[in-house]
Order: C-alpha cells, then structure tokens, then sequence
C-alpha cells in the first residue's frame, strides 16, 4: 500500500481495555514472547485503559512517528517506548506507514494501584492499531481474527497483554487440554464456566501500592538459568489441565488448590532464582495466613491469588459475598491505609465512540 489517503483531521479508534490477573502463571519466556508454558487469567472490570488513537498523513515520509499524552500530559519517557514497539509490530500491519500517531492514554485505577497496567494498555493500544488497519482494509472490528490479531499484536507489547482481549477467562500458550490455542496469541476459553465460577468477584488487597523493586522482565529473565525451570513449566501445564476440570466441574476445592499454588510457585521461582528476591511482604504472609485459617473456620468459598508483587487478589463467588465481606474488613488492616480495590470478572474490551 503506497499512498497514505487519510482524511485532512485524520481517522481516530478509541477502544477500552481491562487488566487481567492470571490464575496459572506464564513466568519465563523462549525467543520473541513465547511463553515456557501455557497460562489461563481471568478478565477484570473495573481496571483499565482508555486509548484513543488519531493517525494523520505522515508527510515527512519517516515512517510512523508517534506523540504520546498519558492521563492528559505529553509523556515522552512513555512515548518513546510505545513508538519502539509500533515500529516493532509494523511487519504484520498492511497499512502504510507513513503515517503520524497521535496517541492518548488513561487508567481508571489509580497509578499507584500496584496494579499492573501493560495489560490493559498494550491491548487497548493493539486494539485502536488493528482499527486502524481495518480502517484502510475495509475489515470489520468483531471478528474473531479481529480480536486473534489484537491478542498477537498485544503479545508482543507484554505478554499478558494477549490475554486482555477475550472477556471472562483467556489462555495462551499451546496446550493439548486447549482447542485452539497457541504461543503467539490468547484463545479465549470456549466451554460453559460452572455457574459456581460465573460471577467471580475479585478484591485487591493493596499491601503496597509503590513501584516493584524487580521488574517482571527481570524476572522473566532469571528463569532462562533456574534451577528449578523444567518442573515449573511441567507443574504450569499440568495445573492448566487440573484447573480446567475444576471450572467445568465447579469445583471450588480443587479450583483454590491450584490458583494458591500458582501463586505461591511464582514467587518461589523468584526466590529461588540467582539473585534470588522477594516481592512478598510480611503483611502479605498475614493477609495469605488469615485467608487460609478463616477458610478452616468458616468454610467459606475465599481463596488468594498474587502478581508479581506484594498485593493480594482475594477470588470468592458471589454467593460468598458475605462472608467474605466479613474477612475483608478484618484484612483491611494489614492493608496501606487501608487500600482495596473491589473488582470482578470482566466482559472483555469495548470499542468506544470517540470523544
Ligand atoms: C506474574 O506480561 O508483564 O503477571 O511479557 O515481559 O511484558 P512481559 O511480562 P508480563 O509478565 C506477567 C507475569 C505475571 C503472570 C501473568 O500475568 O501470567
């Protein structure tokens, strides 16, 4: 495609996108974003990015420049980032490049949230560039190669990214208990979730809302020499099949089994790396060991997952609102200042009118 025929104002996609948290973890990584083993997350709702993308003629004919304002502000630190991984990903786009992309940006979670926002904001970013290129195409944005595209693009934005495309639950990484699914880009799952598992809610527990002192590419990174490496992906793959049963079954049991240890497995593996560290707070021991004893007590349908950091997501179903609502609030205290953040299963980005 040589000439650039846009409009004199340009085209302009503006798409929102949530933040997931995996329940089997994709921890180490092989080549260009290829995951060491397959993960599944679950799609939240209240965390996301909001991008608006405005592509105009380029006619310095440099190939795509890019102009970043996050949250209302020019942000060059960011946009310089964002402008490698456009040009990255330009390969696998057919509209012309040339082209001048005004790019703008905005979380509704709070930015010292701990939340992890590359999630979010590579697939809202992938999602307005996979627009764009419909826009020249003539493509439709609600197909499902649409979404296989966005999911490919945003995996190599941040791996997690691929997973944020599909609402309630994705996996990524070939796996033989998954139809479909594939190293460079999410699937998202295609059987009923039990209704035990249809309405999960998600509360954030934020012990420290400040920046990781190791960041999860790091961490990515120490997995290439870890000892413990072969069996981590084996047990990964091996918990995607048993997780799989339990969100068929409704097996709440066997489902807080595996996402605990899941969770506890990730920051082994960053303990036991060389340098070894440790994102766990002591709050988060409390926060984990009052989980599992008020889960003796009560029997209730509460279990914790975490992310490559000292925050706790607490999963319970609707139906254990209650009691869970009765632990939140003892939590609260092991908590900064008392942070949570009450979120939910998602369904997944929206494409929105532009402003
Ligand atoms: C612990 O997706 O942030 O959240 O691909 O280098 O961007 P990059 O890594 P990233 O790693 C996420 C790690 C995790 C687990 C997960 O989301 O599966």
């Amino acid at each position: 495609m040589e000439t650039v025929n846009l409009p004199e104002n340009g085209v302009l996609f503006c798409w929102k996108s949530p933040s997931n948290i995996a329940l089997i973890k994709y921890w180490g990584k092989k080549g260009n974003q290829v995951p060491a083993n397959a993960s599944l997350s679950m799609t939240l709702s209240e965390a996301y990015t909001i991008t608006q993308l405005r592509a105009r003629n380029n006619k310095k004919g440099a190939g795509p420049e890019v102009t970043f304002r996050f949250e209302g502000a020019l942000n060059n630190e960011f946009g310089v980032r964002i402008e490698s991984f456009i040009k990255s990903v330009m390969p696998w786009f057919s509209f012309p490049k040339d082209v001048l992309l005004e790019i703008e940006s905005g979380n509704n979670f709070p930015h010292s949230a701990g939340i992890a926002s590359s999630a979010s904001s590579m697939s809202a970013l992938s999602l307005c560039l996979c627009s764009l290129e419909n826009w020249f195409t003539g493509g439709s944005d609600e197909t499902s190669d649409f979404f296989r595209k966005a999911s490919f693009i945003s995996r190599i934005g941040s791996g997690s990214a691929c997973r944020s495309v599909y609402g309630k639950m994705a996996v990524w990484g070939g796996h033989q208990a998954v139809d479909g699914s594939h190293d460079e880009y999410a699937v998202p799952t295609s059987f009923d979730l039990h209704p035990v598992f249809d309405d999960l809610l998600d509360t954030v527990l934020i012990v420290d809302p400040g920046k990781k002192k190791v960041s999860s590419s790091i961490g990515h990174n120490l997995m290439k020499d870890h000892a413990f490496a072969e069996a981590r992906y084996h047990q990964a793959n091996a918990n995607l099949t048993s997780l799989l049963l339990a969100l068929k079954q409704g097996d709440w049991n066997a489902f807080a089994l595996i996402v605990e240890n899941e969770a506890l497995s990730l920051h082994a593996m960053m303990m036991t790396s060389i340098p070894g560290y440790l994102l766990m707070h002591p709050n988060t021991l409390s926060i984990i060991e009052r989980i599992t004893e008020y889960r003796k007590q009560t029997g209730a349908r509460v279990c914790y997952t975490l992310d490559a950091g000292p925050n706790i997501h607490l999963l319970y179903p609707k139906s254990a609102e209650n009691e869970a609502g009765i632990l939140i609030k003892e939590l609260k205290n092991y908590c900064y200042k008392e942070y949570i953040i009450e979120d939910s299963m998602g369904k997944g980005p929206e494409k929105l009118k532009c402003r």
